[in-house]
């Protein structure tokens, strides 16, 4: 356990001085926001009392956080290195934050689901640590009885049985895939804003970037 730690602190010890070396302050900042964002994403995803933990918006932020802020942040940065104007700085960070948001959202699905289609075949790893994600955040929108069940704590299997019931009733997993394709499409419309380009790598890469959208939507893994 020590050594995994110390290992973790050599490896960020190595990204700092790899970062310091592109002698850009700003981006040298986004990447910092980024490892700020994803401790505090990940511990509140473990500390946040119960009132916050049934909210949408903090748990899209807790996703933006733990997940798109690498994105979004990582896109900027190489637009920045590239020498390209805020603009386009802001709409490769569009991009990263949308596609980052769509992939954890699909995320959170293959948890419940995981290759098939039917409930409960997934890990159900989120819910048996008690982390509440969008497709049970749904279903207590139509079913408010399920917030009793997700309150006992899910020590118990017979409780995470029962909220998989109340989710499978409602339209929970539709509506967080619903959710994730609006953010692809944020994510590819942020793509096509990009000043027109006859160059054909230009727009290769483009269309590359447009269909990782759709396949992070589409994946079952
Ligand atoms: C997201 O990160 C910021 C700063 O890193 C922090 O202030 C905020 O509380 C975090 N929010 C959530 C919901 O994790």
């Amino acid at each position: 356990m020590q050594l995994a730690v110390l290992a973790g602190d050599f490896l960020l010890s190595r990204a700092c001085l790899t970062l310091a070396s592109l002698k850009n302050t700003e981006v040298v900042t986004l990447i910092a926001t980024v490892v700020e964002n994803l401790v505090t994403g990940e511990t509140m995803q473990l500390t946040t009392a119960s009132n916050k933990r049934f909210s949408m918006e903090y748990y899209m932020q807790k996703t933006y956080n733990k997940t798109a802020s690498l994105m979004s942040n990582s896109c900027k940065s190489v637009a920045l290195l590239a020498g390209h104007t805020t603009v386009i700085a802001m709409l490769a960070f569009e991009y990263g934050k949308n596609l980052g948001l769509a992939f954890q959202l699909i995320d959170d699905v293959l948890d419940f689901t995981g290759t098939s289609a039917s409930l409960g075949k997934g890990s159900l790893s989120d819910i048996r640590h008690g982390i509440i994600t969008a497709p049970i955040l749904f279903a207590m929108e139509e079913y408010p009885q399920l917030r009793a069940v997700v309150d006992k704590g899910f020590d118990n299997p017979a409780n995470v049985d029962m909220a998989l019931e109340y989710l499978g009733k409602s339209r929970g997993i539709e509506r967080t895939k619903e959710l994730a394709m609006k953010h692809a499409n944020l994510a590819a419309a942020a793509i096509e804003s990009l000043p027109q380009s006859d160059d054909e790598d230009v727009i290769k890469s483009r269309q590359a970037l447009i269909d990782l959208t759709q396949r992070v939507i589409t994946r079952n893994k």
